[in-house]
């Protein structure tokens, strides 16, 4: 099974062309890495993979497991089990984080009633990872978001992720806003996914999470375009270079 793969995705937002013809898999039981400057599609390119509004397609797929996701609603595409970890999440006024992760299972599991716990296990599962997160207990009782931390959004967006058990994961930028142990937690929770199956698509600026999580291919996207897709070593190579490097080494206009 392939898993995530896009072929040849153009995109356009509005009147602006984001994406120019971006082709990569994203395997299961591997970590896809994708990299590149401010701006240069990263979030485009998995917004596009989530179905969000005014991301239009001009031309190319989207496919899981064979299957293209193109006419698919962002609901739909998250049903089939893909899970989207965003880079600024929004708050929530109102709306407690137990609550809605308690909404997010009854709705893959089926259940018509989305307020209430039919296994208690979801309930363990949801405080262990929270623990494993230091995630304190009141924060699933907290509105979403609201006043959270920078870092504590970061990790509650991991804890759905860990508690909605996806097949695949995508993360946009997990590590921003993160002190030094929670980048090891989160490249040791990515670790864990990876043995578990799960096709990851990581995006970040720095190669600083690969010192404790090494991804299998590592691409990198400048103006919308792959400028350069390779193992580990590429990671290293914008770490030690700079993207200015990678432009004038790699890319073609
Ligand atoms: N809704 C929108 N309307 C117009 N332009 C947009 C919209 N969304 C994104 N863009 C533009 O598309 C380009 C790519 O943006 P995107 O957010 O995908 O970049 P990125 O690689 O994630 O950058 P960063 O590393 O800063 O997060 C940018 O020039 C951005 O301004
Ligand atoms: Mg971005």
């Amino acid at each position: 099974m392939p898993g995530l793969e896009v072929e040849n995705l153009h995109v356009r937002i509005e009147n602006k062309k984001i994406l120019h013809g971006i082709t990569l898999n994203v395997e299961y039981g591997s970590i896809h890495a994708i990299m590149g400057p401010n701006g240069s599609g990263k979030s485009s390119l998995a917004y596009t993979i989530m179905g969000r509004e005014s991301y239009e397609v001009e031309e190319g797929d989207i496919r899981l497991d064979g299957e293209s996701l193109l006419d698919l609603p962002t609901e739909e595409r998250a049903l089939k089990g893909i899970y989207m970890a965003l880079q600024d999440p929004p708050q929530v006024p109102g709306v407690r984080l137990s609550t809605l992760m308690i909404a997010a299972i009854n709705k893959k599991l089926g259940n018509l009633d989305l307020t209430r716990v039919k296994d208690p296990s979801i309930v363990k599962k949801m405080y262990k990872y929270a623990e494993e997160l230091n995630l304190s207990r009141d924060i699933l009782q907290r509105e979403i978001n609201v006043g959270f931390s920078g870092g504590e959004k970061k990790r509650s967006e991991l804890l759905q992720a860990l508690v909605l058990e996806p097949k695949v994961i995508i993360l946009d930028e997990p590590d921003s806003g993160l002190d030094i142990d929670g980048v090891k937690k989160v490249a040791n929770i990515l670790k864990e996914l990876k043995a578990e199956g799960k096709a990851i698509m990581l995006i970040t600026h720095y190669a600083r999470m690969f010192k404790y999580v090494t991804p299998d291919i590592v691409t990198v996207i400048i103006d919308g375009k792959i400028a350069v897709q390779g193992g580990p070593e590429v990671a290293n190579l914008v770490e030690e270079k700079g993207y200015a490097y990678i432009r004038q080494r790699f890319f073609k206009r």
